[in-house]
């Protein structure tokens, strides 16, 4: 990895993006930036507010906007939303600013994280399970086409999945 770059972590929900993010933007000395935050904090609302307000390509927009202000910059440690790679923009512009970890999750560990969680729009359309393996199957190429270095975080806690992925970079 070029430690004057960028890390960028890309994954599904629940794959522990932020969680390991925060682990790892410590041990690089980089700056984490959560893109979901960042959106939220522009537009003064949250993610699933936008989705209701603005519909997905609405929310999509403003994620595209965001990643291209925040990836002007080097030295960050980026936790991109699972959707981030859905535009062809986005996932050139993942390429070329930085080093690129697809952190891999199963559909079973998602569901078990993602239990209490009521803040992702995309959870509410459908039976879970069916909607975390359609998501799965559809992005995965967009995952591959992105990622530099993919990492499976297993059974692992965050800090013991951050101190792996430290060591594999
Ligand atoms: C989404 C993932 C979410 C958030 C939004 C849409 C997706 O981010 O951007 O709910 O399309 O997979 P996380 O991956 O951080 O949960």
């Amino acid at each position: 990895m070029n430690p004057a770059s960028n890390l960028i972590l890309v994954g599904p929900m629940g794959a522990g993006k932020t969680c390991i993010g925060r682990r790892l933007a410590e041990r690089f000395g980089l700056r984490l930036v959560d893109a979901d935050r960042e959106i939220e904090l522009r537009a003064g609302t949250s993610v699933a507010t936008l989705f209701e307000l603005e519909g997905e390509a609405g929310f999509r927009a403003r994620e595209s906007a965001v990643l291209a202000e925040l990836l002007r910059d080097d030295g960050l440690l980026l936790a991109t939303g699972g959707g981030a790679v859905l535009a062809e923009d986005n996932r050139r512009l993942l390429r070329e600013r930085g080093f690129v970890v697809q952190l891999l999750v199963t559909v079973e560990q998602q569901l078990e994280r993602l239990a209490q969680d009521r803040s992702r729009p995309l959870l509410a359309r459908g039976d879970r399970e069916q909607v975390l393996r359609e998501l799965a199957q559809r992005r995965a190429p967009l995952y591959a086409e992105v990622a530099d270095l993919r990492y499976d975080t297993g059974s692992l806690g965050s800090a013991e999945a951050a101190a792996g992925l430290a060591a594999a970079l």
